[in-house]
């Protein structure tokens, strides 16, 4: 699908397309459609990204909630949505050994209970090894700094996922 493909959608069809190009918030989807034309697929990630800077601090945090655990029981459970089990599987976290499943879940846990929200990352640039050791990393940080990079992690994620659904006119800028 090219963009010119994605703006003659109807609002339904743009959301059955992209509505989970941000993890379950099909809103983001449903408030860019009026935005249409696009003039690319920059255009369509710019309305995305300012949609989610504008929202106030407990919108964006609504936001990193709406996004499963990584390696977590929605992946034991076979809920998760079509695009996160091709992320997880991609990175290998749906492959853990018992000691790795374990370390991975200790560390969501911590980071859950300091922050208050989930641990997001783009997947699709990580491996099962590197995901712990930035959870690590990240764990270190201040509420707002972390906030400000899962939400920028939300945004590569959605990228990645437009990328995937709608041909660009540039090669992955990620
Ligand atoms: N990174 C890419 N997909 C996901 C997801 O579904 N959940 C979390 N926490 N991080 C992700």
């Amino acid at each position: 699908m090219d963009i010119g493909a994605i703006n003659a959608l109807s609002y339904e069809e743009f959301l059955n397309v992209l509505g989970n190009v941000v993890e379950k918030c099909p809103i983001i989807t449903a408030a860019v459609w009026s935005e249409r034309p696009f003039s690319n697929l920059d255009a369509l990630e710019a309305a995305i990204d300012n949609f989610i800077d504008a929202l106030p601090e407990s919108g964006q945090e609504g936001i990193l909630r709406c996004h499963p655990d990584l390696a977590g029981k929605e992946l034991r459970s076979g809920t998760l949505t079509p695009e996160s089990r091709r992320e997880q599987g991609h990175a290998g976290l749906d492959r853990l050994d018992a000691a790795e499943a374990s370390g991975i879940g200790r560390l969501n846990a911590e980071y859950k209970a300091r922050f208050g929200f989930p641990f997001v990352v783009c997947v699709r640039t990580s491996d099962k090894r590197s995901v712990p050791r930035q959870l690590e990393e990240r764990l270190r940080r201040g509420r707002a700094e972390e906030r400000a990079r899962a939400i920028a992690e939300v945004k590569k994620i959605c990228r990645t996922r437009l990328r995937s659904l709608v041909r660009g006119d540039q090669v992955n800028k990620l």
